[in-house]
């Protein structure tokens, strides 16, 4: 063959391959209002980015025929490219092959981006739209998960990886989403199940649809198996490009520092009164982090699950930060299962990858019942405590309101190794509230008086007095366990400067196999 002739069937075989499944699958694709595994990536990586590998791969299967049915690239568009100039692995499966199902070639093709990827310390980005294992291919393809969940896992807490589900995900090919650090869907197209809603049917009998199953909706809210939900695949892969500015590389590096022209000594006066006179009425704690972070600009993680508990990363003088915040406008803030899992999740992430927290505290304790002591509160808020007192990052705690009981210990105490602990003056720490405390306390007397009104003219007194002794940042400030008593406007600066002395922190763990997390 002559040589142009070479060259022609390379571009020949480049635009056979970059059609997938062929014109039919992808108009049947865009008619779905998905868009292809290729134009997804276009969309993800940097213009003319993208480097694409094992474009001539295909399946070796033979049976039920398959060896008449033949595509290249083989149903998973896989390689780098990058994302504001920094290197990103990507893999995207292509529904218009074999309905993106997962073959033993499919398998290595992924394995062979994320073994790169981990060599070369960069963050892999899945792209999910598969019917599954390829029934054709039977072990194989059970196999070829295999391959992949035990990278995911070898690549836990080295490389970010993020999944993004914009399509279906069903059975146990979710749990390589699952075993990544974030997990995106799109509202529209995307569910994921361990069994459909027809194997539910016969099991148990239930009548449920694909979106009430396991639709972004319900991963959002109720299981808390989504990080994020997006309108569409455009603004999925626009947000995933925003969250890998937040993240460092792999877990040798920090997170890049960009420009910062907030002032960082701007005085935020709003803050000064934001706590409400009444302890008991709820302010929004989103306020607080957007008048301390960069630009006001938050990426919230985890929105819609648990939201007693705000989670996500900013920047603080250019800085990546995860912050932490219990939201007193949700269930006034409290501690429950969700919340304790939620905020484990994301302080042992952060801890992971170098990024320093920042932890805003009012929390009125744990939330009692037997619902939450079923469900076992006791392990999952234990799990929280875990990752704080683990995690060797850079921790400034800023106590705004109530630090109550076990919750005041897990939200990064200074005894879990808190690093620089500040408080408000309208900060109120102590094992419970003055109701609680006096009912407790004076239990014996308060029983002894007859009249109500004396009785309440007795609570009034202790209650009282247990706030003149508690209510405030001053008792704990006089052990060292609160370091400075700040000025609710002079928050950002004195949480920058706190950042900036911990620049250089080094603390560790004992040596050890790994550790036993109250899973
Ligand atoms: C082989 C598959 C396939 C699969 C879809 N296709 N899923 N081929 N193996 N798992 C093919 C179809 O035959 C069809 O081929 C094309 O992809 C598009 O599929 P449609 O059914 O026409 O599309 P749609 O109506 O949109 O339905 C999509 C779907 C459905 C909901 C995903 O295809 C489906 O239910 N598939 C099976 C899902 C499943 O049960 N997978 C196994 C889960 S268990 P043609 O040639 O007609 O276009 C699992 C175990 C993993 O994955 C274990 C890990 C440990």
């Amino acid at each position: 063959m002559a040589f142009e002739e070479k060259i022609k069937q390379l571009l020949d075989l480049r635009v056979k391959a970059k059609l997938g499944g062929g014109e039919k699958r992808i108009e049947s694709q865009h008619s779905k209002g998905k868009l292809t595994a290729r134009e997804r990536i276009e969309l993800l990586l940097d213009e003319g980015s993208f480097e694409e590998f094992d474009m001539f791969v295909t399946h070796r299967c033979t049976n039920f025929g398959m060896e008449k049915k033949e595509f290249l690239s083989d149903g998973v568009v896989t390689g780098y490219g990058t994302i504001d100039g920094r290197l990103v692995y990507v893999f995207s499966q292509d529904f218009t092959i074999f309905g993106g199902s997962l073959s033993e070639s499919f398998a290595k093709k992924i394995c062979k981006v994320m073994d790169q990827a981990m060599k070369v310390g960069a963050p892999v980005i899945g792209l999910n739209d598969s019917g599954g294992a390829r029934i054709q291919e039977g072990v194989n393809s059970l196999a070829g998960y295999a391959e992949i969940f035990e990278r995911n896992i070898l690549a836990s807490g080295v490389i970010p990886q993020i999944s993004a589900i914009f399509g279906p995900c069903a059975g146990g090919a979710v749990y390589s989403p699952a075993l990544t650090d974030f997990i995106m869907m799109s509202k529209e197209n995307s569910y994921m199940f361990v069994t459909g809603p027809k194997v539910v049917k016969t099991v148990t009998g239930e009548d449920v649809t694909d979106a009430k199953l396991g639709g972004a909706n319900v991963h959002a809210t109720k299981s808390g198996v989504a990080h994020f939900v997006v309108e569409n695949e455009q603004e999925g892969l626009q947000k995933i490009r925003k969250l890998i500015s937040f993240l460092p590389s792999n877990n040798l590096e920090e997170a890049p520092v960009i420009d910062c022209e907030d002032p960082i000594d701007r005085l935020e006066d709003t803050l000064n009164s934001i706590i409400p006179e009444n302890p008991n009425q709820p302010y929004n704690v989103k306020d607080v982090v957007a008048a301390i972070v960069d630009n006001g600009e938050f990426f919230e993680v985890h929105e819609k699950f648990a939201p007693n508990l705000v989670v996500g990363f900013a920047h603080m003088n250019g800085m990546s930060v995860g912050v932490v915040a219990n939201q007193p406008n949700c269930m006034a803030g409290v501690l429950d299962i969700n919340a304790s899992r939620k905020g484990a999740r994301f302080v042992r992430f952060c801890d992971a990858f170098n990024i320093p927290l920042i932890t805003l505290v009012d929390v009125p304790g744990f939330l009692p019942g037997t619902g939450q002591e079923y469900g076992g509160i006791i392990l999952h808020g234990a799990k929280f405590l875990f990752a704080y007192g683990e995690a060797t990052v850079p921790k400034v705690t800023v106590t705004l309101r109530k630090s109550y009981g076990g919750a005041h210990d897990v939200m990064s105490c200074k005894q879990l190794r808190g690093d620089i602990n500040y408080a408000w003056p309208t900060a109120q720490i102590a094992v419970m509230g003055a109701s609680g405390a006096t009912a407790i306390l004076y239990g014996s007397e308060l029983k002894a008086i007859e009249s109500e009104e004396e009785k309440i003219k007795f609570i009034a007194e202790k209650e009282q007095e247990y706030n003149d002794k508690f209510a405030n940042p001053y008792n704990a400030a006089k052990y060292g366990y609160i370091d400075d008593v700040i000025e609710p406007r002079n928050t950002r600066f004195r949480v920058i400067r706190a950042l900036q002395a911990l620049a250089t922190k080094k603390d560790s763990n004992p040596m050890k196999k790994h550790d036993n997390i109250p899973l």
